[in-house]
């Protein structure tokens, strides 16, 4: 495992939820704590299940590459006060004007396990997450889930996000640190408006998150490398898009 000068308990602990309050920094970045908490009380084996299930992603078949990097599944659920509905598989689509590589496509990944689209762990992440919005919750009944693994090889970087800085086209978007392996580089990075940095993370501790308005900040995450010495390195995340449904 490679280890960073970032560690989880330098982080600050996320605020409280505090509708309405629109003046608040455009993100929240926070250590292993909250999800950790929310989690307390779910069977181990239900956890480990949770976490083991990015074993099992496809390809994406939207690189556009001759050798994949990107594997991942996606949901759609409503939000209800204390549980998610899972909503019918649908593909995913990011206008054009927000994703220059794949935007104005409708991509169909596969769907999420049914073991975990119905699991415990999802619905309290899930639930976490949004409890943790940094800003306004008004409207927001909708979220996406991605989950998401990208492999870096000696002869292959990874690119966790192919376009570039850009924003996701969502309202927030909570990016969920579930394992690092190996890995060098992958450092996030939200923008101003202006494209000038506003935050830079390296992701480190299982369940490190960053919680950004999506409408307020722009993001970008740097190739992953494998570390050195290592043939491979392995980056996987939790993706939570939380938005107002049709
Ligand atoms: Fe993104």
């Amino acid at each position: 495992m490679t280890s960073s000068p970032l560690r989880a308990r330098d982080l600050p602990d996320a605020p409280p939820a505090i509708p309405g309050a629109a003046h608040r920094p455009p993100f929240v970045h926070f250590g292993p704590g909250p999800l950790t908490d929310a989690l307390a009380g779910v069977p181990e084996g239900d956890v480990a299940g949770f976490l083991a299930s990015w074993e099992d992603l496809p390809a994406d078949a939207h690189l556009g590459t001759d050798t994949p990097y990107r594997f991942r599944r996606y949901g759609k659920f409503r939000l209800r006060p204390r549980g998610l509905e899972q909503l019918p598989h649908t593909a995913f689509f990011q206008d054009a004007s927000v994703n220059r590589v794949n935007g104005g496509v409708e991509r169909l990944f596969a769907p999420l396990c049914p073991a975990v689209a119905a699991g415990e762990p999802l619905r309290r992440v899930v639930l976490a997450l949004g409890e943790r919005l940094p800003g306004p919750r008004a409207g927001i009944d909708t979220c996406g889930v991605h989950q998401i693994r990208v492999v870096a090889t000696v002869n292959a970087e990874g690119h966790p996000a192919p376009e570039g800085v850009h924003r996701d086209g969502h309202c927030y978007v909570a990016q969920v640190l579930i394992r690092r392996q190996d890995v060098r580089g992958a450092e996030s990075c939200l923008y101003d408006p202006e494209r000038r940095p506003v935050h830079r993370a390296v992701l480190t501790a299982p369940l490190e998150t960053i919680v950004l308005d999506d409408r307020r900040v722009l993001h970008g995450v740097s190739p992953v490398r494998p570390a050195p010495g290592a043939g491979t390195g392995i980056r996987d995340m939790l993706l939570v898009d939380f938005f107002g449904g049709a």
